[in-house]
């Protein structure tokens, strides 16, 4: 396994879109557990392809408390939702910013599991806006594209600020990034 270079914004590659994965082989599960490796070694609990400049649909996922949980979804599409929630939201990619954001409160999730098999996921609470999170990125999206261009354009500064200042990119911040 190896880690992986996560990319931080305001990198123009986090908006590119990631392929549908069409075989899945050892080349892909061999992505998969190393995004996981990543992901827990950032500390994370969602991480998606396009993060670390790979362009296919893979995120991988674990809101456990212990980390034991792990998910991977390959081309995850999601067929249902409900209800709507607002939950605080940080990204790996969006170092030391977090924001409420608006999302479904439920959704239903069609992917290919590892061994390439259609699963259906019915998810809720930090499952669901994680889902929706990682596949936004998927799709060239961030978090931060829900806020208004004015209060993006603040976080901007306030990231390429702290870049320049070389802050470690660990947050003494409690919430764990997406
Ligand atoms: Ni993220």
């Amino acid at each position: 396994m190896a880690l992986l270079e996560i990319l931080h914004f305001p990198d123009p590659r986090l908006s590119r879109k990631a392929r549908p994965v069409e075989v899945v082989d050892d080349a892909v599960r061999k992505t998969a557990e190393d995004m996981l490796e990543t992901m827990y070694d950032a500390p994370g609990i969602g991480l998606a392809a396009t993060q670390v400049n790979i362009l296919q649909q893979i995120a991988v996922i674990d809101v456990s408390e212990d980390k034991n949980e792990p998910r991977c979804l390959i081309n995850p599409k999601i067929i249902g939702r409900d209800g709507e929630e607002e939950m605080r939201e940080g990204c790996l990619s969006v170092p030391e910013v977090f924001a409420h954001i608006k999302r479904a409160e439920r959704v239903t999730v069609e992917f290919l599991d590892l061994e390439g098999q259609p699963g259906t996921l019915e998810a809720g609470g930090l499952l669901a806006v994680c889902i929706q999170h990682e596949i936004d990125h998927l799709q060239g999206r961030l978090f931060i594209d829900y806020l208004s261009p004015l209060k993006r354009e603040r976080l901007k500064k306030k990231v390429l600020k702290a870049q320049k200042a070389g802050q470690a990119t660990a947050s003494s911040d409690q919430s764990i990034p997406l």
